[in-house]
């Protein structure tokens, strides 16, 4: 692939809608107001980079990072793909449309382009799915999902009136969590789910492993470029990298820049060893 192509790679959602295969994560974003400014700065040098999918919850800094991603977005919200997720608590079919009222008034804008269940909820999924559907068909959200959902509970959702029309899984997947490639990433493969990988550098410390930094010198990249391109040679696999850096934002994206041979997909195999048997889905 040439660095254009793989600069504008997308994923393509179950609606057949092409959503960027890189986007930017906020967890730990307008948790301090001292921090504020940089977080800012740091998401509106992403969209002039082009990036147009950003990451955000409610959960985050209990609105904060939401907050930023609207204060950051506002005036240049068209064209951009926003991710926002309901805490479980409010999962029910009021706390969800309250939920998604309170996001849309802290991102700034009428609608939210993916709204995910942040983790499962002791609230049915069903009673979840039904409010999820009234937002969509209301045109407050675009598509919906789940995020940290293990097999069981997708083969539950599946079961689900609505269950069939999520867009997305997202879970925590890189090089040192491969655990869902044993089952509930060929069964999300078979129904054309995509993956969103969250936490792709292991909240940094993958960029710390002694053996990616060997593997990433080697081969003339960063670890972390080494850690995303892993994820973006698989063609439904979306990553969300965090960084509040401008230079470290700079590193991540350019992971778009190339793609890994099948050589050094299979040396990072040999280092991170893909699973060899059933492990629970991991969740940070
Ligand atoms: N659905 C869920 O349950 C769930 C859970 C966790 C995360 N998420 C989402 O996924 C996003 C990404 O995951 P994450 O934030 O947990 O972890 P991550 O993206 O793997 O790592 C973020 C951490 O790595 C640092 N970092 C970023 N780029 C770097 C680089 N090139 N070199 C060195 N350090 C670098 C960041 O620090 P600086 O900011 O200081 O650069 C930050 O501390 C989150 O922000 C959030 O949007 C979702």
């Amino acid at each position: 692939m040439t660095a254009a192509s793989t600069r504008s790679k997308t994923v393509t959602l179950p609606s057949g809608e092409r959503v960027p295969a890189f986007g930017l994560g906020t967890w730990r974003m307008g948790e301090q107001r001292s921090r504020r400014r940089e977080e800012l700065d740091a998401i509106r040098l992403a969209l002039d980079l082009g990036v147009t999918l950003i990451d955000t919850a409610e959960m985050y800094g209990e609105g904060g990072a939401e907050e930023i991603v609207g204060e950051a977005v506002a005036g240049r919200r068209d064209g951009l793909f926003i991710v926002s997720k309901v805490h479980p608590a409010n999962a029910s079919r009021k706390g969800v449309a309250a939920a998604c009222e309170r996001s849309l008034k802290r991102l700034g804008t009428d609608r939210i382009d993916l709204y995910l269940l942040h983790w499962r909820s002791r609230t049915p999924i069903a009673e979840t799915l039904e409010a999820f559907a009234a937002l969509k068909q209301a045109g407050k959200i675009r598509h919906y999902g789940v995020s940290n959902f293990d097999i069981e509970d997708m083969a539950e959702l599946w079961q689900a009136p609505g269950g069939q029309g999520i867009a997305a899984n997202q879970l925590l997947y890189n090089l040192t969590r491969r655990g869902p490639e044993w089952e509930l990433l060929p069964w999300m493969r078979e129904r054309g789910i995509p993956l969103m990988a969250y936490s792709p550098l292991e909240q940094a410390r993958l960029v710390a492993s002694p053996a990616l930094a060997g593997f990433a010198e080697a081969n003339g990249m960063t670890p972390a470029q080494a850690a995303l391109r892993w994820l973006l040679a698989q063609d439904d696999v979306i990553v969300i990298p965090k960084t509040a850096h401008p230079d470290r934002l700079r590193e991540n994206l350019a992971a778009l820049d190339g793609a890994l041979t099948a050589g050094q997909i299979a040396e990072l195999d040999r280092l991170f060893p893909p699973p060899d048997e059933r492990t629970p889905l991991d969740m940070l």
